[in-house]
Protein backbone atom coordinates (compact mmCIF):
# COMPACT_ATOMS: atom_id res chain seq x y z
CA UNK A 1 0.00 0.00 0.00
CA UNK A 2 2.75 2.54 1.15
CA UNK A 3 5.05 1.48 -1.94
CA UNK A 4 1.72 2.06 -4.11
CA UNK A 5 1.80 5.28 -2.76
CA UNK A 6 5.20 6.31 -3.28
CA UNK A 7 5.03 5.44 -6.49
CA UNK A 8 2.09 7.56 -7.52
CA UNK A 9 3.93 10.59 -5.79
CA UNK A 10 6.84 9.91 -7.54
CA UNK A 11 5.29 9.85 -10.95
CA UNK A 12 3.47 12.67 -10.44
CA UNK A 13 5.73 15.03 -8.83
CA UNK A 14 9.68 14.94 -10.43
CA UNK A 15 11.61 17.16 -7.49
CA UNK A 16 10.03 14.23 -4.81
CA UNK A 17 10.84 11.70 -7.35
CA UNK A 18 14.51 12.79 -7.11
CA UNK A 19 14.56 13.39 -3.65
CA UNK A 20 13.45 10.18 -2.75
CA UNK A 21 15.29 8.20 -5.05
CA UNK A 22 18.34 9.85 -3.61
CA UNK A 23 17.16 9.07 -0.30
CA UNK A 24 16.66 5.59 -0.56
CA UNK A 25 19.99 5.09 -2.51
CA UNK A 26 21.86 6.96 0.28
CA UNK A 27 20.07 4.59 2.94
CA UNK A 28 20.79 1.22 0.96
CA UNK A 29 24.13 2.33 0.53
CA UNK A 30 24.69 3.70 4.18
CA UNK A 31 23.07 0.48 5.88
CA UNK A 32 24.57 -2.18 3.71
CA UNK A 33 28.20 -1.67 3.72
CA UNK A 34 28.69 -5.37 2.15
CA UNK A 35 31.79 -5.72 -0.69
CA UNK A 36 29.95 -8.63 -1.63
CA UNK A 37 26.49 -6.64 -3.01
CA UNK A 38 28.32 -5.06 -6.18
CA UNK A 39 24.96 -4.29 -8.53
CA UNK A 40 21.49 -3.92 -8.47
CA UNK A 41 20.07 -4.34 -11.82
CA UNK A 42 17.73 -7.65 -12.78
CA UNK A 43 20.46 -9.05 -14.75
CA UNK A 44 21.07 -10.16 -18.28
CA UNK A 45 20.78 -14.44 -19.41
CA UNK A 46 21.89 -15.10 -22.79
CA UNK A 47 18.82 -17.16 -24.25
CA UNK A 48 20.59 -17.57 -27.85
CA UNK A 49 23.25 -20.12 -28.71
CA UNK A 50 25.52 -17.67 -28.05
CA UNK A 51 26.69 -16.90 -24.54
CA UNK A 52 29.01 -14.09 -22.74
CA UNK A 53 32.27 -12.37 -24.62
CA UNK A 54 33.83 -11.76 -21.27
CA UNK A 55 35.46 -15.41 -19.60
CA UNK A 56 34.66 -14.15 -15.89
CA UNK A 57 37.27 -15.24 -13.16
CA UNK A 58 35.96 -17.50 -9.97
CA UNK A 59 35.37 -14.31 -8.03
CA UNK A 60 33.43 -11.99 -10.38
CA UNK A 61 30.99 -15.00 -11.16
CA UNK A 62 28.38 -14.70 -8.95
CA UNK A 63 27.92 -11.47 -10.72
CA UNK A 64 27.32 -13.19 -14.03
CA UNK A 65 23.57 -12.39 -15.04
CA UNK A 66 24.22 -8.60 -13.76
CA UNK A 67 27.74 -7.85 -15.35
CA UNK A 68 26.02 -9.77 -18.79
CA UNK A 69 23.54 -6.23 -18.43
CA UNK A 70 26.56 -4.61 -19.48
CA UNK A 71 28.60 -7.12 -21.32
CA UNK A 72 25.80 -7.95 -23.82
CA UNK A 73 25.72 -3.75 -24.60
CA UNK A 74 29.61 -3.14 -24.19
CA UNK A 75 30.39 -5.87 -27.15
CA UNK A 76 28.75 -4.02 -29.67
CA UNK A 77 30.90 -0.92 -29.57
CA UNK A 78 34.84 -0.60 -29.64
CA UNK A 79 36.29 -0.60 -26.70
CA UNK A 80 40.15 0.57 -27.09
CA UNK A 81 43.35 0.80 -24.28
CA UNK A 82 42.49 4.88 -25.40
CA UNK A 83 38.60 5.17 -24.50
CA UNK A 84 37.04 7.14 -21.51
CA UNK A 85 34.04 5.10 -20.26
CA UNK A 86 31.57 6.92 -18.24
CA UNK A 87 28.52 5.00 -16.24
CA UNK A 88 25.51 7.45 -15.23
CA UNK A 89 24.06 5.69 -11.69
CA UNK A 90 26.99 3.35 -11.44
CA UNK A 91 25.20 2.50 -8.32
CA UNK A 92 27.60 0.29 -5.87
CA UNK A 93 29.98 0.06 -8.31
CA UNK A 94 30.46 -3.19 -9.84
CA UNK A 95 29.04 -2.35 -13.04
CA UNK A 96 31.80 0.30 -13.89
CA UNK A 97 34.70 -1.99 -11.97
CA UNK A 98 34.25 -5.06 -13.94
CA UNK A 99 33.89 -3.21 -17.43
CA UNK A 100 36.76 -1.23 -16.55
CA UNK A 101 38.79 -4.74 -15.80
CA UNK A 102 37.70 -6.85 -18.51
CA UNK A 103 37.03 -3.95 -20.95
CA UNK A 104 40.49 -2.23 -20.31
CA UNK A 105 39.58 1.08 -21.21
CA UNK A 106 42.15 3.95 -20.57
CA UNK A 107 39.99 5.58 -17.93
CA UNK A 108 36.28 4.75 -16.17
CA UNK A 109 34.09 7.03 -14.43
CA UNK A 110 30.84 6.19 -12.22
CA UNK A 111 28.81 8.81 -11.54
CA UNK A 112 26.04 8.69 -9.38
CA UNK A 113 23.55 10.80 -7.05
CA UNK A 114 24.09 9.08 -3.78
CA UNK A 115 27.26 10.35 -2.04
CA UNK A 116 26.58 7.63 -0.03
CA UNK A 117 27.31 5.31 -2.80
CA UNK A 118 29.53 6.78 -4.36
CA UNK A 119 31.82 6.82 -0.56
CA UNK A 120 31.00 3.06 -0.90
CA UNK A 121 32.62 2.51 -4.31
CA UNK A 122 35.73 5.00 -3.72
CA UNK A 123 36.30 2.63 -0.38
CA UNK A 124 36.01 -1.10 -2.40
CA UNK A 125 37.32 -0.62 -5.80
CA UNK A 126 40.70 1.57 -5.56
CA UNK A 127 41.97 0.73 -8.87
CA UNK A 128 44.43 3.16 -11.23
CA UNK A 129 42.11 4.77 -13.99
CA UNK A 130 38.47 4.17 -12.05
CA UNK A 131 36.81 6.44 -9.85
CA UNK A 132 33.14 7.40 -8.76
CA UNK A 133 32.06 10.73 -8.31
CA UNK A 134 28.69 12.20 -7.10
CA UNK A 135 26.63 14.49 -9.78
CA UNK A 136 23.07 14.23 -11.33
CA UNK A 137 22.61 12.36 -14.70
CA UNK A 138 20.54 15.24 -15.52
CA UNK A 139 23.47 18.23 -14.86
CA UNK A 140 26.55 16.01 -15.85
CA UNK A 141 29.90 17.75 -13.89
CA UNK A 142 32.08 16.97 -17.35
CA UNK A 143 32.93 19.30 -20.05
CA UNK A 144 31.97 18.63 -23.50
CA UNK A 145 33.42 16.02 -25.80
CA UNK A 146 34.80 14.17 -22.71
CA UNK A 147 33.88 10.42 -23.37
CA UNK A 148 33.84 8.09 -25.91
CA UNK A 149 31.16 6.04 -24.22
CA UNK A 150 28.47 7.00 -21.95
CA UNK A 151 26.68 3.18 -20.34
CA UNK A 152 23.40 3.74 -18.38
CA UNK A 153 22.20 0.54 -16.71
CA UNK A 154 19.37 0.37 -15.11
CA UNK A 155 19.02 3.91 -13.68
CA UNK A 156 16.96 6.18 -16.44
CA UNK A 157 13.20 4.90 -14.97
CA UNK A 158 14.10 7.30 -11.87
CA UNK A 159 15.04 10.58 -13.73
CA UNK A 160 12.66 13.23 -13.64
CA UNK A 161 14.71 14.94 -16.89
CA UNK A 162 14.75 11.73 -19.47
CA UNK A 163 15.07 14.59 -22.34
CA UNK A 164 17.56 17.11 -20.37
CA UNK A 165 19.97 13.26 -19.70
CA UNK A 166 19.62 12.59 -23.14
CA UNK A 167 21.07 16.25 -23.99
CA UNK A 168 23.75 16.15 -21.69
CA UNK A 169 25.12 12.95 -22.61
CA UNK A 170 25.00 14.04 -26.18
CA UNK A 171 26.74 17.10 -24.82
CA UNK A 172 30.09 15.16 -22.90
CA UNK A 173 30.33 12.46 -25.35
CA UNK A 174 32.62 13.05 -28.00
CA UNK A 175 31.81 13.29 -31.80
CA UNK A 176 31.09 9.63 -32.74
CA UNK A 177 30.72 8.57 -29.27
CA UNK A 178 28.26 5.86 -27.97
CA UNK A 179 25.57 5.68 -25.52
CA UNK A 180 24.64 1.86 -24.21
CA UNK A 181 21.09 2.25 -22.09
CA UNK A 182 19.33 -0.69 -20.64
CA UNK A 183 15.75 0.10 -18.67
CA UNK A 184 12.58 -0.77 -18.38
CA UNK A 185 9.28 1.43 -18.52
CA UNK A 186 5.81 1.09 -17.66
CA UNK A 187 4.31 -0.29 -21.12
CA UNK A 188 2.04 2.44 -21.51
CA UNK A 189 4.93 4.80 -21.80
CA UNK A 190 6.81 3.15 -24.39
CA UNK A 191 5.02 5.67 -26.82
CA UNK A 192 6.37 8.81 -24.69
CA UNK A 193 9.97 7.08 -24.16
CA UNK A 194 10.26 6.63 -28.68
CA UNK A 195 9.37 9.95 -28.83
CA UNK A 196 11.63 11.18 -26.53
CA UNK A 197 14.57 8.99 -28.01
CA UNK A 198 14.03 10.06 -31.38
CA UNK A 199 14.11 14.20 -30.00
CA UNK A 200 16.91 13.38 -28.35
CA UNK A 201 20.03 14.37 -31.60
CA UNK A 202 21.61 10.87 -31.38
CA UNK A 203 21.70 7.75 -34.26
CA UNK A 204 19.83 4.58 -32.93
CA UNK A 205 22.19 1.95 -33.89
CA UNK A 206 20.42 -0.57 -32.45
CA UNK A 207 17.34 -1.55 -30.23
CA UNK A 208 16.08 -4.46 -28.92
CA UNK A 209 13.51 -6.01 -26.39
CA UNK A 210 15.39 -7.93 -23.90
CA UNK A 211 12.54 -8.49 -21.84
CA UNK A 212 13.19 -12.38 -22.16
CA UNK A 213 16.80 -12.28 -21.41
CA UNK A 214 15.84 -10.01 -17.94
CA UNK A 215 13.01 -12.24 -16.36
CA UNK A 216 15.58 -15.53 -17.08
CA UNK A 217 18.08 -13.70 -15.37
CA UNK A 218 14.87 -13.21 -12.46
CA UNK A 219 14.60 -16.39 -12.06
CA UNK A 220 18.48 -17.86 -12.11
CA UNK A 221 18.91 -15.36 -9.81
CA UNK A 222 16.54 -15.93 -7.13
CA UNK A 223 18.86 -18.03 -4.81
CA UNK A 224 21.73 -15.56 -4.88
CA UNK A 225 19.79 -12.55 -4.33
CA UNK A 226 17.78 -14.53 -1.44
CA UNK A 227 20.86 -15.47 0.44
CA UNK A 228 21.84 -11.56 0.03
CA UNK A 229 19.11 -10.12 1.15
CA UNK A 230 19.06 -12.41 4.43
CA UNK A 231 23.14 -12.41 5.32
CA UNK A 232 23.04 -8.34 4.89
CA UNK A 233 19.61 -6.56 4.99
CA UNK A 234 17.81 -6.27 8.41
CA UNK A 235 14.52 -7.95 9.03
CA UNK A 236 12.52 -5.12 9.26
CA UNK A 237 13.42 -3.66 5.39
CA UNK A 238 13.22 -7.64 4.25
CA UNK A 239 10.29 -7.17 2.38
CA UNK A 240 10.89 -3.66 0.75
CA UNK A 241 14.29 -5.06 -0.61
CA UNK A 242 12.54 -8.77 -1.82
CA UNK A 243 10.07 -6.13 -4.04
CA UNK A 244 12.87 -4.12 -5.10
CA UNK A 245 14.98 -6.98 -6.08
CA UNK A 246 12.50 -8.66 -7.96
CA UNK A 247 12.11 -11.54 -6.04
CA UNK A 248 9.20 -13.95 -7.04
CA UNK A 249 5.82 -13.05 -6.57
CA UNK A 250 6.56 -9.41 -5.69
CA UNK A 251 4.96 -6.46 -6.77
CA UNK A 252 7.86 -5.65 -9.02
CA UNK A 253 7.99 -9.23 -10.23
CA UNK A 254 4.34 -9.27 -11.10
CA UNK A 255 4.75 -6.22 -13.21
CA UNK A 256 7.39 -7.78 -15.15
CA UNK A 257 5.28 -10.90 -15.51
CA UNK A 258 1.85 -9.27 -16.28
CA UNK A 259 2.80 -7.16 -19.14
CA UNK A 260 2.63 -3.87 -17.02
CA UNK A 261 6.47 -3.20 -17.84
CA UNK A 262 8.92 -3.19 -21.18
CA UNK A 263 12.52 -3.58 -20.93
CA UNK A 264 15.00 -2.56 -23.89
CA UNK A 265 18.15 -1.58 -25.15
CA UNK A 266 19.55 0.80 -26.76
CA UNK A 267 22.69 1.43 -28.35
CA UNK A 268 22.37 5.49 -29.27
CA UNK A 269 25.63 7.23 -31.35
CA UNK A 270 26.17 10.95 -31.42
CA UNK A 271 27.26 12.24 -35.01
CA UNK A 272 30.21 12.42 -36.27
C1 LIG B 1 18.83 0.38 -9.88
S1 LIG B 1 20.33 1.21 -9.54
C2 LIG B 1 21.39 0.56 -10.81
C3 LIG B 1 22.85 0.71 -10.48
C4 LIG B 1 23.82 0.08 -11.45
N1 LIG B 1 23.71 0.66 -12.76
C5 LIG B 1 23.64 -1.42 -11.51
O1 LIG B 1 23.20 -1.92 -12.56
O2 LIG B 1 23.93 -2.08 -10.53
C6 LIG B 1 20.01 2.89 -10.13
C7 LIG B 1 21.10 3.89 -9.75
O3 LIG B 1 20.84 5.13 -10.42
C8 LIG B 1 21.12 6.18 -9.52
N2 LIG B 1 20.38 7.39 -9.91
C9 LIG B 1 19.03 7.59 -9.84
N3 LIG B 1 18.72 8.84 -10.25
C10 LIG B 1 19.91 9.44 -10.60
C11 LIG B 1 20.25 10.71 -11.11
N4 LIG B 1 19.31 11.66 -11.34
N5 LIG B 1 21.55 10.98 -11.35
C12 LIG B 1 22.51 10.04 -11.12
N6 LIG B 1 22.25 8.82 -10.63
C13 LIG B 1 20.96 8.51 -10.37
C14 LIG B 1 20.69 5.67 -8.16
O4 LIG B 1 21.27 6.37 -7.09
C15 LIG B 1 21.13 4.20 -8.25
O5 LIG B 1 22.41 4.03 -7.73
Amino acid sequence: MLLRFCIMVMGKFPFIRRLLIKKMYDNLAGRIQADDWRFMNFGYAYTEEKGSSVQLEAQDQQDQYCFQLYEQLLRQVAITPASSVLEVGSGRGGGAFLTHKYFKPDTTTGLDISDEAVKLCNRIYATPGLNYVQGDACALPFPDNSFDVVINIESSHGYPCFKTFLAEVKRVLKPGGHLLLADFRASEDWQRWQEEWNAGGMEKINAHDILPNVRLAMEFEQDRKENLIQSHVPARYQHFVRNFAGMRNSLVYNRFHNGEKVYWNFVMQKPA
